[in-house]
């Protein structure tokens, strides 16, 4: 089984968190995911609190120089394998990150712009999240995949790393394939 560092790459609204979920609910790793961290920074009184929370939300990504800063903080405490979850999203993060530690696999969980609007439109009702309210901060937020982040498919396919995942499955089955995965990876 594999039992090395894990990256969860997809869309806005593919499953990322929930999969991270169940993976850390019966697995030792360490979910780590940059949306969490950065919503949580939001409401700091500091200088990033502030740029967040006039930033957070748009649904632009936040700069790489920000981020990469939080992630190498975060990888310094980390004592076991960890989930990114978010990270990276940028074919600049994605080479800041080789730079700081190994990762052995990559999961690509797949699902089309329709399920997303629909789920992410769904969680909105109770999520309080500003990015999850319109359709039109959601359609950027995918924008910002397509241009930003779906070139990581290939940065990682090339390095033979990449699993991908139907992520339109219900959530027991697409954990159930992540099992499969990791037990011939
Ligand atoms: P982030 O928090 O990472 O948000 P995101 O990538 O847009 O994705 P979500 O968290 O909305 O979705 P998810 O894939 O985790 O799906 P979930 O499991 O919740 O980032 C937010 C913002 O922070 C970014 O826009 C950016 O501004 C900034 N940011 C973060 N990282 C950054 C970075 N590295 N660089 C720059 N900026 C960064 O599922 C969604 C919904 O669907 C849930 O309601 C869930 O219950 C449901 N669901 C999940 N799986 C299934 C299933 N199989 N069947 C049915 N329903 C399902
Ligand atoms: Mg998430």
């Amino acid at each position: 089984m594999y039992k090395g560092n894990i990256i969860l790459l997809g869309a806005p609204g593919s499953g990322k968190g929930t999969l991270a979920e169940a993976i850390t609910e019966n697995y030792n790793y360490l979910h780590i995911s940059t949306g969490d961290i950065l919503r949580q920074e939001k409401n700091s009184d500091t200088e990033l609190g502030k740029f967040l929370r006039t930033t957070l939300g748009s649904g632009n990504l936040v700069p790489d120089k920000i981020v990469n800063e939080i992630v190498e903080t975060k990888l310094k405490t980390v004592d076991k394998p960890f989930l990114l979850d978010g990270f990276p999203r940028t074919i600049k993060q994605a080479e800041f990150l080789e730079t700081l530690t190994e990762i052995g696999l990559v999961i690509f969980l797949s699902v089309s712009d329709n399920t997303i609007v629909k789920r992410i439109l769904e969680r909105g009702k109770t999520s309080n999240r500003p990015d999850d309210s319109s359709g039109e901060i959601i359609l950027n937020r995918l924008r910002q995949y397509y241009s930003e982040t779906m070139p990581l498919v290939d940065f990682y396919s090339k390095q033979n790393k990449l699993m991908k995942l139907n992520g339109e499955m219900t959530k027991e089955e697409v954990f159930k394939e992540f099992q499969i995965i990791l037990n011939m990876f």
